[in-house]
């Protein structure tokens, strides 16, 4: 049944009718709880309320699907308009981006001089950019990519997956960078030939990762909803006499809230990841596929109102 629901979210994420008709309804009925909004007021408001419950964010643009330089050079823009008003409005908030949408396919250059623009503004501006990461075949070529501008900036970290083979020894490899890393599982669908196939595997990689980084003494961003992984982090930290000031954890916006706010009480930087931006509509479904409980949630929304 489980399986059915993730194929019927994912075939609604690509279908072009229902991504109309959503488009102008769904964020009133229930998409609201995973995504900000359209607009950057939209976002402003949400980070408000959430630095209110003093949660920390980082701000992720949903951009439309990037095939010309000149609409790279847009959503590049789009992420320079949120750095400025992150700065305009004082809140504590990063973003994320990904570098497709930085123009990654178009070609490396591209994407480079659009990452370099929005760095200028972030430094500027004194706010931290994290490099969200893609599938498999993009991975070398961000961390090349992140290599080269970790040289020049200190405000840029980016994501290591721990379903990769490859996790451990690109921890070890970035070492000399001193990065700030948000270590997560993984988000793809990926061949076992690059990927660990069973979760087992991958929570004792996400495990053994989250200690290296820590022991490295290097910002380790702790993004999981997974209790497990929460508690282990915690045990290492308390071994090592870990500072609170050299990790976070991270949760996407809408999920989990209530372990959010306990870890806040309990003294733990938190930060929630936020969404906003024209392509909600895909990030809600593909939401819903990862975990279809999240559909009961959305229906008491909708019923709520
Ligand atoms: P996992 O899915 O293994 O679930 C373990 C347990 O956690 C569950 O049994 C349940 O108890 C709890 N849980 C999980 N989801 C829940 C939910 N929706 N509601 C209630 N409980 C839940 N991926 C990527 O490839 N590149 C990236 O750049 C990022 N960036 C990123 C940022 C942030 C802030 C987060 C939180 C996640 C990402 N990810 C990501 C996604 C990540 O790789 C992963 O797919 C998801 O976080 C799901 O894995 P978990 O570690 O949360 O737990």
């Amino acid at each position: 049944m489980e399986r059915l629901l993730r194929n019927f979210f994912l075939f609604l994420s690509k279908n072009k009718f229902f991504t109309k008709l959503a488009r102008k309804y769904g964020l009133r009925f229930g998409a609201g709880r995973f995504v900000a909004g359209e607009t950057i007021p939209n976002a402003v408001n949400t980070i408000q309320k959430l630095n209110h419950q003093k949660l920390s964010v980082t701000i992720d643009h949903l951009g439309e699907f990037i095939d010309s330089k000149q609409e790279a050079q847009q959503a590049a823009d789009d992420c320079i308009e949120a750095v400025k008003a992150i700065a305009e409005h004082n809140l504590d908030s990063q973003l994320s981006l990904k570098l497709t949408s930085m123009g990654l396919d178009i070609s490396y250059d591209v994407a480079l001089e659009n990452m370099r623009r929005i760095l200028d503004a972030a430094e500027q501006s004194g706010v931290f950019i994290t490099i969200d990461m893609e599938d498999y075949e993009r991975c070398e070529t961000t961390l090349k990519l992140f290599k080269e501008l970790r040289s020049d900036y200190e405000n840029i970290g980016t994501v290591i997956q721990s379903y990769l083979y490859r996790a451990a020894e690109d921890i070890e490899d970035l070492n000399s960078y001193n990065p700030n890393l948000r270590l997560v599982k993984g988000a793809y669908k990926e061949s076992p030939k690059v990927a660990f196939p069973d979760k087992k595997d991958v929570d004792e990689n996400y495990k053994k990762i989250i200690k290296m980084h820590l022991l490295n003494g290097n910002y380790a961003a702790i993004a999981t909803h997974d209790d497990a992984m929460i508690e282990y982090t915690l045990q290492v930290v308390k071994e090592n006499n870990i500072p609170h000031d050299k990790f976070e954890f991270q949760m996407l916006y809408g999920i989990r809230v209530e372990r959010q706010e306990e870890l806040v009480k309990e003294g733990y930087k938190m930060r929630v990841y936020v969404p906003y931006g024209n392509d909600w509509y895909g990030y809600f479904m593909r939401r819903l596929a990862e975990r279809p409980a999240n559909v009961a949630f959305v229906l008491k929304g909708v019923v709520g109102k």
